[in-house]
């Protein structure tokens, strides 16, 4: 097994869980580790929303010891809210403080931040120096590709962001015009990675060994990080992880084994949250398991009216009662 190294934090050479608002949360980490993802991100969290003391900001900053590596990912447009935001992560002890300059998402770039910052390099040199000079803990960014397709600066980002003192860098290979359409530019990715010398992370379309394999070949990226490739699949970073341990990845679950997994991601989200939210969030999450097997669209309909984990139980039993 190969490692990589982000300050002093050691990380497995194999997959890393991209950090996803609203799906990527506590549970899909805790499963996503547990079948070997290298190194998890949490949601990202509002530096504002952390400097004034909202609680729901500050739960997405637990870390558990399950999960580490893991870094925790910050996003705001001030240099001072920056180095508040981080003197409160780090009583969440993160390995890693990462900040977000990639997130398209209206709210966020209405306020300068998440891929806004791709239009203001300065701005997010300074972003990334408030953050390295408030803390030991490594602080690392995830940026895109750029703004649109004439814009397209992630070498220059990724070296003021090196300059600052971030200790690695990870590129989405869209721009924010592209949102999630489209193809991951593989070849910026590879720009990055030749033009820094902190890790390069690489991050976009990998939803399979080969992509994972592919992707380290092409863009000589020191990390590969997965988004929605792992919906629904948890067990895509164990393959990658024999993989790269010299076994034969492991076959795809059976429907059993898939509902068996699933079930203990559920479970895992209304521990976390509660049966009333966790159900309802387990509702997307369980369309995502069931993709791809026969009747899956009436099954959706099922899922889709769950409220208790017993309601859950049964309807495990009954499909795999009939398919058996
Ligand atoms: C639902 C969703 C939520 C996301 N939330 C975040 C986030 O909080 N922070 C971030 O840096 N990127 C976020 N992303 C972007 C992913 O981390 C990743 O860069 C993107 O999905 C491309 O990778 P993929 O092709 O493997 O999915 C999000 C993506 C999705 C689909």
């Amino acid at each position: 097994m190969k490692y990589i190294q982000i300050g002093n934090v050691r990380i497995e050479k194999t997959a890393a869980l991209a950090p996803m608002a609203s799906v990527a949360d506590k549970a899909y980490r805790t499963m996503a580790k547990g079948f070997g993802a290298a190194y998890c991100v949490g949601e990202m969290a509002s530096c504002k929303g952390l400097v004034y003391s909202d609680r729901k900001t500050a739960e997405l900053l637990s870390v558990s010891e399950f999960e580490r590596p893991m870094g925790v990912q910050l996003f705001g447009a001030e240099p001072e809210f920056m180095e508040k935001a981080v003197k409160i992560a780090e009583r969440y002890s993160p390995d890693i403080i990462d900040i977000n300059a990639g997130c398209p998402m209206p709210k966020i770039v209405c306020g300068g931040a998440g891929s806004a910052l791709m239009k203001t390099p300065k701005i997010f040199g300074e972003l990334v120096r408030a953050a390295v000079e408030a803390t030991g803990i490594p602080v690392t960014v995830k940026i895109r590709a750029g703004w649109d397709e004439n814009s397209k600066n992630a070498v220059e980002m990724a070296k003021i962001a090196e300059e600052n003192g971030a200790a690695a860098v990870a590129v989405h290979g869209r721009t924010k015009e592209q949102l999630y359409a489209g193809n991951a530019d593989w070849n910026i990715i590879k720009a990055v990675k030749q033009s820094v010398s902190v890790p390069v992370i690489g991050n976009g379309d990998v939803k399979s060994v080969e992509d994972c394999v592919r992707m380290y070949e092409y863009t000589g990226c020191d990390l590969v990080m997965i988004g929605r490739g792992s919906y629904g699949r948890p067990w895509l970073f164990g393959q990658i992880r024999d993989y790269f341990s010299g076994k034969t990845p492991r076959f795809e679950p059976d429907l059993d084994e898939k509902l068996n997994i699933m079930r203990r991601h559920i479970a895992l989200l209304v521990e976390d949250k509660g049966e009333r939210t966790g159900m309802k969030e387990a509702r997307r999450q369980a369309a995502w398991y069931i993709k791809g097997i026969e009747g899956a669209a009436a099954l959706r309909n099922r899922f889709g009216s769950l409220n208790t984990l017993a309601d859950l139980d049964e309807l495990i039993s009954e499909i795999s009662g009939n398919a058996n």
